[in-house]
């Protein structure tokens, strides 16, 4: 909890990535923050990799109370706090930090818990435990869906990436969550795996603007699965439409970045904020 003290001078928290530029979570931290009337501040911090453990270990020093890391920090983060929440450990990645009153630094990872609350938010009834998961990608964001899912209780997941060893290496990794749970398919024959499927997950970069398009042939896939893309820019991935014109429930990506953020604000704020169709609206605004 925030203590009054600390409410008189402004509460400093960041992102630091590199690069930093495009991240939208200024955006949103601002948001929450205007709208529960609070006296705090989040900014861009760009580190170059280099850099990073310095950085790090100066946060409290350059007066932050924590922040949130992205690519390419990620797993080096895990590394160097502290301590790290044991879901983190798991993940194998650190995405918040909490600067304590001892200036020692305490990691979180909150991707997987934005990615859940998105799918709970934007179709009510999807539950992982109902059937296998396809997830597409195995690099640092299918991380955290992975375990998300099975700790939700998945019982099968079917992944699937152009490189086999780094999704036979996740899969290694992940056995101890669930034995046997984590089935690595081919990447070229990937729309032979949609069948029976309660979820398909596009944690590549395929489909985002500027990149290559994601082909996957969804004729297999049951109507009653979820479809959700990581993907953001466009909001509407090329994935989600073709599958919402067949009749699939679809879950955009910008609420995982949305609810990712949520306990990082609580930690460092005091309030747990709620994305709302306001958050979203100003997060896609050119408002900033
Ligand atoms: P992130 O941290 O966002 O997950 P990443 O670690 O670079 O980013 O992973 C990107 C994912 O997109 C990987 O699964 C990558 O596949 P590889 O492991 O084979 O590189 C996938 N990806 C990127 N470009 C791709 C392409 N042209 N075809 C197929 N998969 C691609």
């Amino acid at each position: 909890m925030v203590d009054a003290k600390k409410l008189q001078t402004p509460l400093r928290a960041g992102v630091m990535g590199w690069p930093v530029d495009h991240s939208l979570s200024p955006k949103v931290h601002g948001f929450w923050l205007r709208q529960f009337g609070l006296a705090g501040d989040y900014i861009r911090i760009p580190v170059k990799p280099q850099d990073f453990c310095d950085r790090l270990k100066n946060l409290k020093k350059d007066g932050f109370i924590g922040g949130n890391v992205t690519v390419p920090h990620k797993q080096t983060a895990l590394a160097q706090v502290d301590e790290a929440d044991p879901l983190a450990q798991r993940i194998g990645a650190v995405n918040t930090i909490i600067v304590r009153e001892d200036g020692t630094l305490y990691g979180l990872n909150t991707d997987g818990f934005g990615f859940l609350e998105n799918l709970y938010q934007g179709h009510a009834t999807f539950k992982a435990k109902t059937g296998p998961a396809v997830i597409l990608g195995a690099g640092g964001a299918a991380r955290a869906v992975i375990v998300a899912l099975l700790e939700a209780g998945a019982p099968e997941i079917r992944l699937l990436n152009r490189t086999k060893a780094r999704a036979n290496q996740l899969a290694e990794e992940f056995s101890g969550l669930g034995s046997g749970k984590i089935i690595v398919g081919e990447w070229d024959n990937r729309s032979d795996y949609l069948n029976d499927a309660n979820l398909l997950v596009n944690t590549t970069t395929l489909g985002m603007k500027g990149q290559q398009p994601l082909t996957i042939d969804l004729e297999v896939l049951p109507k009653t699965a979820l479809v959700n893309d990581i993907v953001y820019v466009p909001l509407e991935t090329d994935l989600l439409a073709r599958a919402r014109a067949r009749g699939n429930p679809v879950v955009d990506g910008l609420g995982m970045l949305l609810h990712q953020a949520r306990p990082g604000f609580e930690a460092w704020f005091g309030r747990m904020p709620d994305v709302s169709d306001a958050l979203r609206a100003f997060v896609l605004s050119e408002q900033s």
